[in-house]
């Protein structure tokens, strides 16, 4: 069975402007230098992208986009296709991260949706799942987690990956025990080969949660985390290149 790519992901939400672009500028730099089986992207907003794809120049590093409408065209205000995404230069696309799920309502198979729009059209869609703090008081983590990998995953596994992201840690500077993370990772694991068979073997699964350069190497090397969907700390190329080297070791 193939192993999985590592890919470290940088999620910069409702933050950034032109004077951010040389935080990528530096993050694309440094990217050259990394070994050909590590990919690292940076999703920025959408008014960002296609001056970030840019500033990336011709090296490895992707630019991504942090979310997309399941729609090719049409009378959606305030939406961007997938097409307008992979013009602007994405190359990746996050769907269903927990705060569009919560804050804009989206279920499951409105995440699926996404995913497929995304994959149809040869970008790599990062699928996010996690429990609340509430789900994993009550015992309930890795069914609800199963429930949206059943709900939310695309039909096939090319040019995908997932990304658990507990809503509890987002944000918060608190991050599940590396035995905790293991036993959901592997559970998404068990999972992605039972759905895909071999390409579900090779299927990233990114863990994500306040990843800091700190915890970076810990977290990195749980079984089965094959990268990081980091937030906060890739704002700035420093921790973000800190927590990529992380991964590197
Ligand atoms: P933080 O790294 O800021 O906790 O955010 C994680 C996240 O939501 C990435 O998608």
């Amino acid at each position: 069975m193939d192993t999985p790519r590592k890919l470290i992901a940088g999620n910069w939400k409702m933050n950034g402007t032109a004077a951010a672009l040389a935080e990528i500028a530096a993050m694309a730099d440094a990217a050259r230098d990394l070994p050909p089986n590590l990919t690292v992207a940076v999703c920025p907003p959408a008014t960002l992208i296609d001056r970030a794809r840019v500033a990336a120049g011709e090296g490895p590093l992707i630019v991504g986009a942090q979310d997309v409408h399941a729609e090719p065209a049409g009378a959606f205000t305030g939406s961007v296709s997938v097409e307008m995404l992979a013009d602007a230069g994405a190359k990746l696309v996050i769907v269903g991260h927990s705060e569009r799920r919560a804050d804009c309502g989206e279920t499951n198979p409105d995440v699926r949706a996404k995913a497929e729009a995304v994959v149809a059209a040869g970008l790599t869609a990062v699928v996010c799942v996690g429990e609340t703090e509430a789900e994993r008081d009550a015992g309930d983590a890795l069914s609800v987690i199963a429930g949206q990998l059943d709900g939310s995953l695309p039909a096939n596994a090319t040019r995908l990956a997932v990304a658990y992201e507990p809503v509890w840690a987002i944000g918060t500077g608190r991050t599940p025990t590396a035995l905790q993370i293991a036993e959901v990772h592997a559970a998404i694991r068990s999972d992605l080969i039972a759905r895909y068979g071999d390409a579900g073997a090779a299927t990233p699964v990114l863990y994500g949660g306040s990843v800091k350069p700190s915890n970076a190497t810990e977290l990195l090397h749980v079984d089965n985390v094959d990268g990081a969907l980091v937030g906060g700390a890739s704002l700035t190329a420093a921790d973000f290149l800190a927590i990529v080297r992380a991964a590197v070791r």
